[in-house]
C-alpha cells in the first residue's frame, strides 16, 4: 500500500461530513493537510484537535468553490505557501433533490459549477504539477447515483455520472506519469447530504445507509492500493452490479421510487 506520511492532502468539503472524515483519517496516517470549505470555524476546531493529536501542519483555506475561477484562486494560495500537494480528495460537492422544472437555473449552475467544474480545475492544476513531479494520488468522490439517471436528482445523479467517468477515464491516462486516479461512489450516508438536498428518507434510503467513517476509509485504503474505481456497501454494489442486467428504463424506475423522485 502507498503511503501518505510526511505528504500534503487538500480535502476539498472539510467542514462537514466525509470531509472531516478524510481530513481525520488523513491526519491519522500522517499527512499534513490543506482544509477547504466556506465555514471557517469547523475547520479550524478540527484543525487545533488534528495538531495537537498527530503534530502535523495544517492550514485552512476559506473559499467557495461554486465561485468561477475559485480552483485557481486556491492554486495560488496554496502556491504563495510554497506547498506541493501530493494527495487531492476532491470531495465538495451537494445535491439538489426534487422537480428538475422546480430548481431555478441559478441553483442548478451553482451546483453543477462546485460538482464538476471546480473537480475538474482543482484535478487539472494539481494533476498537472503531479505528473510533472511522476508521482500523486487524487480521489474522486462520485455516488450510487452516478450509476443511473435518477428522476427527482436529474442533474445531481448526472453530475456525479460525469465525476464517476471523468475519474475512471483519468485513472488510465494519468497512469503512466505516475498520477493514481480513484473514484469512490457512496451511497446514502449519515451527513448532512440529505438535508442540504432537502431529501427525505425514504425506507429504501434508509435501508442502504452507511455511516460516512467505513466509507471514507474505503475510500482512502482504495486510493492507496490503487484501485480505478469502488462503490462503499454491499448492497450498494449488489444494486450497482444488478444494473448490467437491468434494462435503463427499469433502472431508473427503481432509482426514482427508491429516493422518492
Ligand atoms: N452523504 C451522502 O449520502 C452522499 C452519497 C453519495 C455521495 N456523496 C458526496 O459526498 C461528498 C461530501 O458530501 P457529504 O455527504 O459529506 O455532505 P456534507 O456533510 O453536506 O458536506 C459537504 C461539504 O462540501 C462543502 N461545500 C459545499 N458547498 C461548497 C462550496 N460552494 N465551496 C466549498 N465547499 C463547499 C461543505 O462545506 P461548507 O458548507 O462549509 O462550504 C461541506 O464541507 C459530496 O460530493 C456528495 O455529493 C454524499
Amino acid at each position: 500500500m502507498d503511503s501518505v506520511a510526511g505528504k500534503w492532502a487538500l480535502v476539498t468539503g472539510a467542514s462537514s461530513g466525509f470531509g472531516l472524515e478524510f481530513a481525520t483519517l488523513l491526519a491519522q496516517k500522517g499527512a499534513n493537510l490543506v482544509l477547504v470549505a466556506r465555514r471557517k470555524e469547523p475547520m479550524e476546531r478540527m484543525a487545533e484537535r488534528l495538531r495537537r493529536d498527530h503534530g502535523i501542519d495544517i492550514v485552512v483555506e476559506t473559499l467557495d468553490l461554486s465561485e468561477t475561477g475559485a480552483a485557481a484562486r486556491l492554486k495560488s494560495r496554496i502556491d504563495a505557501r510554497l506547498i506541493h500537494i501530493d494527495v487531492l480528495v476532491n470531495n465538495a460537492g451537494y445535491g439538489l433533490f426534487g422537480n428538475f422544472l422546480d430548481q431555478s437555473v441559478e441553483q442548478l449552475r451553482e451546483m453543477l459549477q462546485l460538482n464538476m467544474l471546480a473537480v475538474t480545475e482543482l484535478t487539472h492544476l494539481f494533476g498537472r504539477e503531479m505528473a510533472n513531479r511522476g508521482s500523486g494520488h487524487i480521489l474522486f468522490i462520485a455516488s450510487l447515483l452516478g450509476y443511473q439517471a435518477t428522476p427527482g436528482y436529474a442533474a445531481y445523479a448526472a453530475s456525479k455520472a460525469y465525476v464517476l467517468l471523468l475519474g475512471e477515464a483519468l485513472n488510465a491516462e494519468l497512469k503512466p506519469h505516475g498520477v493514481v486516479v480513484t473514484v469512490l461512489s457512496p451511497g446514502p450516508a449519515a451527513t448532512s447530504f440529505a438535508a442540504i438536498a432537502s431529501q427525505r428518507n425514504t425506507r429504501m434510503i434508509r435501508m442502504l445507509m452507511m455511516e460516512p467513517a467505513p466509507v471514507v476509509r474505503l475510500g482512502i485504503d482504495s486510493m492507496l492500493r490503487r484501485r480505478s474505481s469502488v462503490v462503499a456497501g454491499l448492497l450498494n454494489k449488489i444494486i450497482v452490479f444488478g444494473n448490467r442486467f437491468t434494462p435503463r428504463t427499469l433502472q431508473r424506475l427503481i432509482m426514482q421510487s427508491a429516493v422518492g423522485g
